[in-house]
């Protein structure tokens, strides 16, 4: 059983070496897409601090659909270019959100959520997926956090058949 070491005090440059490492070996092995995104939205959400949401929104029939996630309940359609997840989708580019009250069209799912990352998974120019993290402190986020979830991104993207 894969037992992923708590990175939470890590400063950000190692916690964002060793994260994608043990995203990859968490998922080694494994091509069913639930399992993946949901170990992977498991991982993320134990090892970077100060997070109330972690997880995924799948590509459609052209609309995001919930997928797996850690967090409260959530809302389950997200139309492309609506909200912080359907920007993400509609620009093909990572989304970061200092105050999700100020982004015209947020969608609250959680009212504790003040600040949100959000990047796309592309396969051949298609968005295919958002990995959405949401967190309680307002501008969690910074180009560190933006740069290290594309690279798990990455990760995803080489184990999961999207
Ligand atoms: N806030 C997101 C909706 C998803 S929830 O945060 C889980 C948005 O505006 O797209």
């Amino acid at each position: 059983m894969f037992d992923a070491a708590d990175l939470r005090h890590l400063p950000k440059s190692e916690l964002y070496e060793e994260l994608p490492r043990q995203l990859d070996g968490l998922l080694h092995g494994e091509r069913d897409l639930v399992a993946n995104l949901a170990n992977a939205a498991a991982l993320i959400f134990q090892s970077l601090p100060d997070l109330n949401w972690a997880g995924f929104y799948l590509m459609k029939d052209g609309g995001l659909v919930l997928g797996p996630f850690q967090g409260r309940t959530a809302c389950v359609r997200i139309a492309v270019g609506q909200g912080v997840c359907g920007t993400a989708a509609a620009e093909k580019r990572t989304q970061l959100v200092a105050d999700v009250h100020a982004f015209p069209g947020h969608i609250a799912c959680d009212s504790a959520s003040a600040s949100e990352l959000v990047v796309p998974l592309i396969v051949d120019g298609e968005v295919k997926a958002v990995l959405d993290l949401d967190s309680p402190t307002p501008a969690r986020f910074d180009a560190d956090d933006a740069a290290g979830c594309e690279r798990l991104v990455e990760v995803l993207l080489r184990h999961c058949v999207l």
